[in-house]
C-alpha cells in the first residue's frame, strides 16, 4: 500500500500547516493518526459512514465494536446524541476537555456503523491541543478508536502507531508521548445510576465525588453488558508474549508467585519479562539476573506507571521475551484502569 507519512507537531502549540494538512485527508474522507491525552487515535469524519469504514479496514476492528466520536466543545454535543439530561451537562461541564467518554443517547444523523448498529453514541472532548486544533480545522465530529491494530496494545507514542499501521493509513500526526497513557473512562448516562463500562482516566472516586452513586461493570452482570456494549469482552490490550498477572499488592504474596512460575519459565528454556515497580526493582533484579526488567514507576504513584504501561509492554515484546510477569498495582485512582487493563491482556490471571 501507500506510504504512511509522520509529520511532528508540537503538542503545546500545534503548527497550523500540519493541522491543516491532516484536516483536509479528514475532510476527504481518509483517516488521520492523531494524539490525544490518553493515546493515539485513529480518526475519520464521524458524519462519512465510508471514512468511518476506513477505520475498521485498517485496524483489522470487527464491526460490533463501537467508536468514541470525538468533538472540541461541549455546545457541540447536540450534533451528536439526544436527550441529554442535567446531570450529563454537569459532568461534562466538569470533566472535559478530559479523560471521560460519556454515552448518550445517539443522534439519527449518526451513522450505523459508529455506533455498531447501537441506539447509543460515546462522546468525549480531549484534553490535547493537537487533536483540539484537529477536529476544529475538520469543521466535524471525529470518531476514533484507539490506533493499533485490533485487541493488540494502544499506542501512547507515533512510533507505537506506525508499527501497528505502517502503509495502512496515510498519515500520523506526532505530537510525542500522551500523557496519561490509559483509555478514557466509559460512563454509561443512558442508565440510572450511570455505570462505568470501562474504568480510565479519570477516576471512579473522582466521579462519586461529584455525582453520588455510580455502578461499576462487573462480571456478575456481564450478560446485560455483553448487549449493550459489544466488543468490551473481548480480549484486548495483549502484547504478543504471554502476560501472566499476579493479581496482588502484597509482596509477600506476589514475590513468591514471582519466584516459583519465572523460575519455571526459565528452566523451559523461556525468555522472560518483568513489568516492575520500583519497589520491587532490586529485589527482582537479585533474584533473577537473566531476566528482562522494565519499571514502570512508584506503586505510590498509579498516574506514572499509567503512562509508562503500554510502552513497557510493547518494548518488551520488541524485546522478544515469550512471558512477562506482572503484579497488580491496587485500586486507588488510575490503578483500576491499569488493573482493568492487565486483566484483559493476560494469558494467565492468578488470583488468591
Ligand atoms: O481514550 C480513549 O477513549 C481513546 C482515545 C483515542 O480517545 N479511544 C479509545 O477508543 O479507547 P476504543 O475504540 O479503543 O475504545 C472505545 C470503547 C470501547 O470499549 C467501546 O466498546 C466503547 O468505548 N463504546 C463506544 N461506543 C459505545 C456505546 N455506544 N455504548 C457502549 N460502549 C461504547
Ligand atoms: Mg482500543
Amino acid at each position: 500500500m501507500k506510504k504512511t507519512e509522520i509529520i511532528p507537531v508540537h503538542a503545546n502549540n500545534p503548527q497550523p500547516e500540519a493541522i491543516q494538512k491532516a484536516a483536509a485527508l479528514i475532510i476527504a474522507g481518509e483517516v488521520v493518526a492523531f494524539p490525544t491525552e490518553t493515546v493515539y487515535g485513529l480518526g475519520a469524519n464521524a458524519f462519512n459512514p465510508q471514512a468511518v469504514d476506513k477505520i475498521f479496514i485498517a485496524k483489522g476492528r470487527p464491526a460490533h465494536d463501537p467508536l468514541i466520536v470525538h468533538i472540541s466543545t461541549i455546545d457541540d454535543v447536540a450534533q451528536v446524541a439526544v436527550d441529554i439530561p442535567d446531570f450529563v451537562w454537569r459532568l461534562a461541564k466538569n470533566f472535559w476537555p478530559g479523560p471521560l467518554t460519556l454515552v448518550l443517547k445517539r443522534q439519527a444523523t449518526i451513522p450505523l456503523n459508529v455506533t455498531a448498529g447501537l441506539d447509543t453514541v460515546a462522546v468525549r472532548v480531549p484534553n490535547h491541543l493537537v487533536a483540539l486544533a484537529l477536529i476544529k480545522a475538520s469543521q466535524t465530529a471525529i470518531a476514533a478508536p484507539s490506533a493499533n491494530l485490533f485487541s493488540g496494545v494502544s499506542p501512547t507514542s507515533a512510533q507505537h502507531v506506525l508499527a501497528d499501521l505502517d502503509g495502512r493509513i496515510p498519515l500520523i500526526l506526532d505530537g510525542g508521548m500522551t500523557s496519561v497513557g490509559v483509555e478514557s473512562t466509559v460512563l454509561d448516562c443512558t442508565i440510572s445510576p450511570a455505570q462505568v463500562l470501562r474504568p480510565g482516566g479519570v477516576s471512579l472516586q473522582q466521579l462519586r465525588e461529584f455525582l453520588g452513586q455510580i455502578d461499576v461493570f462487573t462480571k456478575e452482570n456481564g450478560e446485560a453488558q455483553a448487549v449493550r456494549s459489544p466488543g468490551m469482552l473481548d480480549k484486548h490490550y495483549s502484547p504478543r508474549a504471554k502476560l501472566y498477572l499476579c493479581l496482588s499488592t502484597n509482596a509477600e504474596m506476589y514475590r513468591p508467585f514471582f519466584q516459583k512460575y519465572v523460575q519455571q519459565q526459565l528452566n523451559l528454556g523461556q525468555k522472560v519479562g518483568v513489568m516492575s515497580a520500583k519497589e520491587d526493582e532490586i529485589w527482582l533484579k537479585e533474584q533473577f539476573p537473566q531476566v528482562e526488567i522494565i519499571t514502570v514507576g512508584s506503586e505510590n504513584q498509579p498516574e506514572q506507571i499509567a503512562n509508562r504501561l503500554y510502552s513497557a509492554l510493547r518494548e518488551l515484546d520488541s524485546r522478544r521475551v515469550d512471558c512477562i510477569f506482572s503484579r497488580d498495582f491496587g485500586e486507588a485512582g488510575v490503578a483500576l484502569a491499569i488493573r482493568d487493563r492487565l486483566i484483559r491482556a493476560a494469558f494467565e490471571v492468578v488470583r488468591f
